[in-house]
């Protein structure tokens, strides 16, 4: 049995000999010694393995490439060169799959640009390992914050029949013959189709949520959502994996506060159980990142309302590329400038006109507005998107009919209105932005495993 590198390393030196297998990051051999660093993504560091000339296959071993796969065993003991604390002396290093000179990740540095190419090797370099154990990481403590709050976790369908977010970005899912489809009245006949309907992929959990919500009093999901969104920005992905918790008997202040609440705990669990990879990203991703995400972890977050946001957009003295001006929608400058210029942190933006939301949000007193909450933070911009929901079931069939959105394909959604309808409210975190937002990297390309953006769905 392999012992991973990271428990060897918490282990220290012992007489006792282990056993480890990994991926060679580099060799150099010189005067009868070979040096031969090994990690297994279990952590950051590899292990120095020092291997010397009385080994049986040493002249193999002194000619291996970067990248092949071995298994060592000898006993793990401190280091007399600096730049490592251990080092393991080799009592055998078994060669398990070579690699030789073609293997792309030879350099020490390569562009992101470039291992977005290769993103079937880039696991293998640090970076990418630091970023892939916090995403992994991240989503293992959004299900810990969530259960020990007592929130049901729901798995709402991927498959759906409903456009919740009403933006027309569906994927279509179909069986039906592209090339030529039945046709009824000019138009393709989804009647004939799998599902008797018109379905595509899910851009959001929530109107199933929502039910659950109306059932279990708190839940969230945490799935995978899709998006035929033609942009191509460093934070549009066309797959992109969501978290909604949708809490019953709720208004907008308490949904903000649950927000803040999450949003502090993960800062917290970052800084303090990946510790060794947020170092990582302080000192190669960006400079002060430990600093920034303590600060929130400890802020209170701003709060203000849509229409305050306008104004000091408009007295803010700053030209913008988009126009500001009440009823339009904040765009990502706007977004950064609020908070990152004028608040300097975190800032939920609340109460959007209605024009510019979705159908379901809950129609404020005012006549114009909505009870939406954005939560935008430096460097990201919009992480988190949530509102009340309409629970008066005439003001969203009202609401509906002014959009032009038919009730019908949505019965199940106005039955939950019907029958002990609730105010209740939820919100959406996008995970890659908070990947991003904690890891300092730039582009959502680069903390999904497998990108899928328009025109890119290699892999
Ligand atoms: O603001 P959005 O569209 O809200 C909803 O989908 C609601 N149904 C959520 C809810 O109330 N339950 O999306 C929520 C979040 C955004 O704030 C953003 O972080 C992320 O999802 N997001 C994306 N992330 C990556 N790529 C995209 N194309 C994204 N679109 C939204
Ligand atoms: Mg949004």
């Amino acid at each position: 049995m392999r012992t991973r590198i990271k428990e060897i390393l918490e282990q220290g030196a012992g007489s006792v000999p282990c056993s480890f297998s990994g991926w060679v990051r580099s060799v150099r051999a010189s005067k009868g010694i070979c040096f031969i660093v090994l990690n297994d993504g279990s952590t950051l560091d590899g292990i120095q393995v020092v291997a010397e000339s009385v080994l049986l296959n040493f002249d193999d071993i002194c000619r291996i490439g970067t990248g092949t796969a071995l298994t060592v065993s000898g006993v793990l003991v401190e280091s007399p060169a600096s730049g490592q604390k251990w080092e393991l002396a080799a009592q055998t290093v078994e060669v398990i799959g070579l690699a030789d000179e073609t293997y792309p990740l030879q350099k020490k540095r390569h562009t992101f640009e470039y291992l977005r190419t290769i993103a079937h090797l880039r696991p293998r370099t640090n970076t990418f390992g630091a970023v892939f154990r916090l995403r992994s990481r991240l989503a293992q403590a959004i299900h810990r914050f969530f259960a020990d709050d007592g929130f049901l976790y729901v798995h709402t369908p991927i498959i759906t029949s409903s456009d919740c977010e009403g933006a027309g970005e569906l994927f279509r899912v179909t069986t039906l013959d592209a090339a030529e489809p039945p046709m009824l009245d000019n138009q393709p006949d989804f009647g004939q189709d799998f599902f008797g309907q018109k379905t595509g992929l899910t851009v959001s959990g929530q109107l199933e949520g929502e039910l659950y919500a109306l059932a279990f009093g708190d839940i969230y999901t945490f799935g995978p959502t899709f998006r035929a969104e033609n942009s191509n920005t460093a934070r549009h992905a066309s797959e992109f994996w969501m978290i909604e918790p949708e809490m019953a008997f709720a208004n907008l202040a308490d949904d903000a506060d649950l927000a803040e609440k999450f949003i502090k705990y993960l800062c917290r669990f970052a800084l303090e159980e990946c510790a060794e990879d947020m170092a990582f990203f302080d000192k190669h991703i960006e400079n002060g990142l430990i600093e920034r995400i303590s600060k929130v972890a400890e802020a209170d977050f701003a709060r203000m309302e849509y229409s305050e946001a306008i104004e000091r957009l408009q007295n803010s003295g700053v030209t913008f590329a988009y126009p500001v001006e009440w009823g339009l929608d904040l765009q990502t400058e706007h977004e950064r400038y609020i908070t990152e210029r004028i608040i300097g942190g975190p800032t939920f933006i609340l109460n959007y006109p209605k024009d510019i939301k979705a159908f379901y949000m809950r129609q404020n007193d005012d006549g114009r507005t909505v009870a939406a909450m954005d939560l935008l933070v430096p460097k990201v911009g919009e992480i988190i998107g949530g509102s009340q929901r309409e629970e008066r079931l005439d003001r969203l069939e009202s609401r509906m009919a002014e959009l032009g959105i038919a009730g019908e394909p949505l019965w199940w959604y106005l039955d939950s209105r019907r029958w002990g309808s609730c105010p209740h409210a939820g919100f959406g975190l996008g995970f890659e932005r908070l990947v991003m937002y904690l890891s300092g990297m730039e582009n959502i390309r680069d903390v999904i495993p497998f990108p899928r953006t328009p025109r890119h769905c290699e892999f």
